[in-house]
């Protein structure tokens, strides 16, 4: 099974970028369990960071032709980006969203997600644990 890891904007800030919603752990940090994880299970894992919404766009359109599943961070393209939802409608990937922040506690624009109707299910809350889940739970879409 191969996996995409898509981190969206500000989140190679993670370690600085308020610490107090997001956690200490750095996004190099995050990927590195994910390597650890998916190394363990046998899985192939890819990620990419990027702070640019078109950038984010073609790597999903990119992936469709290798990735079984996609897990996704899109930040705050989450909740403004129809182009992001867009894509990943288009290519049909099965699309994991993860949250590090419980986005449904936090300000009222937080609580819309555009991605959520075109994501097999989203995670959010957990901090770093979230991204584990979301790599638990892509695997377990091996099964379905
Ligand atoms: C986030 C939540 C978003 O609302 C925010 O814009 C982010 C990070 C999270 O992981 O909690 O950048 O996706």
């Amino acid at each position: 099974m191969k996996i995409f890891v898509l981190h969206g904007p500000n989140l190679n800030l993670l370690g600085t970028r308020e610490p107090e919603v997001y956690g200490a752990a750095t996004l190099e940090s995050i990927n590195a369990m994910l390597e650890e994880e998916a190394k363990a299970r046998g899985v192939e894992l890819k990620t990419l960071q990027s702070n640019s919404e078109g950038e984010l766009v073609s790597a999903i359109q990119e992936a469709a032709s290798w990735a079984d599943a996609v897990i996704i961070n899109p930040a705050a393209y989450t909740h403004t980006s129809i182009a992001l939802r867009d894509a990943i409608s288009a290519v049909g990937t099965p699309t994991i969203e993860v949250h590090l922040s419980n986005i449904y506690a936090r300000e009222e624009f937080r609580h819309h997600s555009l991605i959520s109707p075109v994501a097999v299910g989203q995670v959010t809350g957990f901090g770093v644990e979230g991204y584990r889940l979301a790599l638990l739970a892509a695997l377990s879409l091996d099964d379905k």
